[in-house]
């Protein structure tokens, strides 16, 4: 079993004398003013969540766009600070982004191109000329940044992520004996999906610029390698999974990622969170016996309307569970300046409304949503207080909230409703697996969730805690890293 230890000592034998860095666009914590004092705010995204441990075995430096308003104010002189701040164990050095530069790269390509474009959700990615360029200068400045922080040095750079697909040639280019990774964290599309792309071929290089490449699952390596056979003049070896451009080889291999599934569940049974549990119920408003939940960054790949259409169904079928069954739809609110998301927000209101005026009696209704900003403590305590969480992607490259929803389980009761169209789909099989885009069948997966008799709950649930125990996040970043070693 892969521990905290067994990384430390795997970087120390392996990567010793090698400066380690951690790139991604989102900050681990951000600094933020509330009134004139300062708090140290940690990112409730899955990519932080998962990459945070590691660095805290690791102590490395971690590079990423500082965006809180008060992270300016804490740094030193070349922008960087310890964290976490109760005990730090690694630094953080932040990059500072324009307005323009923001909206272009991250609004605008990131988000509107890149993200669209490789979950395939019909959702239409655009392309703008201007997005490009300034996504481009980001990843500049963001290898100028990295390159400050290498010095001298022998470095290990690795790169998270969509947003830094250019990264890694602009440090070869000043830097080729850096070793350079990139995980990619969504899906990689078909090569239909992709070859639409304008930019693609720079896209293309700037990845292979890397050493190695890794993907949640080998349908997405599949899919790369098909990529650079169709888009480049590049030799591709099926065989080893390796691509071979310019003569430069990068490798192609399949990590699924994972949690701290230890600390996770340490933390949910642990005394804060165990206070925190009972008061979730007085905090949901309508009466109820069976709670679902779902906790999403509020986004139209996560599947949301869909999951209320099917909520709606399962009423119109089994009515008897009309006044017990609850479900909460949890979003943390990001990418709010891009009109697609702004108007998902209006339309899981307006749908949670409907289904709720249809089928409301007296003080129960089923649907309850919120946006509200909760700290991991609450969303440990939703965990455990609810019987049943709902993962209803559309299409995801791993979905960590799986993960998270069952190590959280202290009291071994939940059970997991999870969409096929989720990485995750493929090592926890025993949830229930369903399609999202049929309201019938999660309806049929919720009464099949709330009828499951506890002896067959129980078994689910310990082969598939066992499952994320053994590839724990200490084993991706380790396997990761051997493998680079082995290159
Ligand atoms: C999810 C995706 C990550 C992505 C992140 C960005 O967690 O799985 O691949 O990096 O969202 O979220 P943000 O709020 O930073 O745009």
């Amino acid at each position: 079993m892969w521990t905290k230890e067994t990384l430390k000592e795997i970087i120390q034998q392996k990567l010793g004398g090698y400066k380690f860095i951690v790139v991604s666009n989102r900050e681990p914590y951000s600094h933020e003013y509330s009134g004139k004092k300062i708090s140290c705010v940690p990112s409730v995204s899955g990519l932080t969540i998962a990459l945070n441990p590691v660095m805290q075995a690791c102590d490395g430096t971690w590079v990423a766009h500082g965006s809180g308003d008060a992270d300016k104010t804490v740094v030193d002189k070349q922008n960087k600070i310890r964290v976490p701040p109760e005990n730090p164990a690694y630094t953080l050095k932040r990059v500072w982004l324009t307005k323009q530069e923001e909206n272009g790269y991250y609004y605008g390509y990131a988000n509107q191109a890149l993200w669209p474009m490789s979950h395939i959700v019909y959702h239409m990615p655009v392309f703008l000329p201007d997005h490009w360029e300034y996504y481009k200068k980001v990843n500049q400045k963001f290898a100028q940044a990295i390159l400050e922080e290498i010095g001298d040095e022998k470095a290990f750079v690795w790169l998270q992520d969509y947003h830094l697909t250019l990264c890694a040639k602009y440090i070869k280019e000043k830097r080729p004996d850096v070793i350079v990774a990139l995980f990619w964290h969504i899906p990689w599309p078909n090569p239909e999906a992709f070859r639409i792309c304008p930019q693609k071929k720079e896209i293309m290089e700037g990845l292979l610029s890397n050493d190695l490449l890794g993907f949640h699952i080998p349908y997405h390596c599949h899919n790369f390698l098909s990529a650079a056979e169709i888009e480049l003049e590049s030799k591709v070896d099926w065989e080893e999974s390796a691509i071979t451009y310019k003569d430069h080889k990068t490798i192609i291999q399949s990590f699924p990622i994972s949690i701290d599934a230890d600390g996770i569940a340490n933390m949910a049974g642990g005394d804060e969170v165990t206070k925190r549990t009972p008061l979730i119920a007085h905090e949901i408003d309508p009466p109820y016996e069976i709670l679902a939940v779902s906790i999403d960054r509020v986004d139209y790949t996560k599947g949301i309307l869909q999951k209320i259409q099917a909520v709606d169904r399962f009423l119109d079928k089994h009515p008897q569970y009309k006044e017990k069954f609850v479900f909460i739809q949890i979003g943390a609110l990001s990418r709010m300046h891009i009109k697609a998301y702004k108007q998902l927000i209006d339309d899981v209101q307006a749908l949670a409304e409907e289904v709720n005026w249809k089928h409301q009696s007296g003080a129960w209704y089923p649907i309850v949503i919120t946006n509200k900003k909760l700290d991991y403590t609450t969303h440990l305590a939703y965990y455990r207080t609810a019987d049943i969480c709902i993962v209803g992607s559309l299409h995801d490259g791993m979905n960590l909230v799986a993960k998270e929803y069952l190590m959280a389980d202290a009291d071994n009761k939940g059970i997991l409703i999870l969409s096929r169209f989720a990485g995750a789909a493929r090592e926890l099989k025993e949830a229930i697996l369903v399609n999202p885009y049929d309201p019938d069948g999660v309806a049929d997966a919720i009464k099949q969730a709330i009828e499951m008799n506890p002896v067959e709950k129980t078994e689910r649930l310990n082969k598939m805690k066992e499952t994320i125990r053994e590839n724990n996040i200490y084993f991706w970043a380790g396997n990761f890293i051997e493998k680079l070693v082995k290159l």
